[in-house]
């Protein structure tokens, strides 16, 4: 398929799922030599990053934990600004490594938002790795140590990403036709 429509609008074919497949392994690879002996706490910010998360943990060879936080920040196409921690966290990350696991760093805000909550757990060390990065978009207000894609700042659907809660279980990524 190289162009989808969703509700009002229409998406072409932009990364391909072997693609992303081959990203993954490559920074599953860099996890690995970072926090193979470091026991590890991944957590996936749900509802996004459910696809990449998977993809990443079962590349991974060493021993970890993986939890869900659940929060939300977008309605339609823009960000509202607004983020709010909807799930809270039910392992225990106190002195130990974190490593947030997102579909995508926009703006930045909801990663401001996960730091902070997860700082107040006292962990050892609280690291991003996100699966898309747009760097124009980006506060650079905390350092993103591992990421797959940098795009421009357009929208995008699929490999959990969603327009209106739509396209999340598409396999390759699209972007939208202006
Ligand atoms: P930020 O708070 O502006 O960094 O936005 C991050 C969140 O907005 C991500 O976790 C996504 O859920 C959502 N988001 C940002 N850009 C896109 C996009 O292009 N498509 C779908 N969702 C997006
Ligand atoms: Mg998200």
């Amino acid at each position: 398929m190289n162009e989808i429509n969703i509700l009002d609008k229409s998406f072409k074919l932009y990364i391909k799922y072997e693609e992303i497949e081959t990203k993954i392994k490559n920074l599953a690879k860099e996890i690995e030599a970072d926090y193979g002996d470091k026991d590890p706490v991944f957590i996936c910010i749900l509802n996004g990053s459910f696809m990449f998360a998977a993809e990443l943990m079962k590349n991974l060879n060493i021993p970890c934990k993986i939890t869900f936080l659940k929060l939300a920040s977008y309605s339609g196409t823009q960000s509202t600004g607004k983020v709010k921690q909807l799930l809270g966290l039910n392992e225990q990350i106190e002195g130990k490594p974190v490593i947030v696991i997102e579909d995508i760093v926009d703006t930045g805000n909801t990663i401001m938002e996960i730091v902070n909550a997860l700082k107040e757990e006292k962990p050892q060390e609280i690291v991003i790795s996100t699966l898309l990065l747009k760097p124009l978009a980006y506060n650079n207000q905390y350092p993103i140590k591992y990421k797959c894609f940098e795009i421009p700042n357009d929208f995008i659907v699929g490999f959990g990403l969603d327009y209106n809660s739509y396209g999340r279980n598409l396999k390759d990524i699209y972007v939208i036709k202006q």
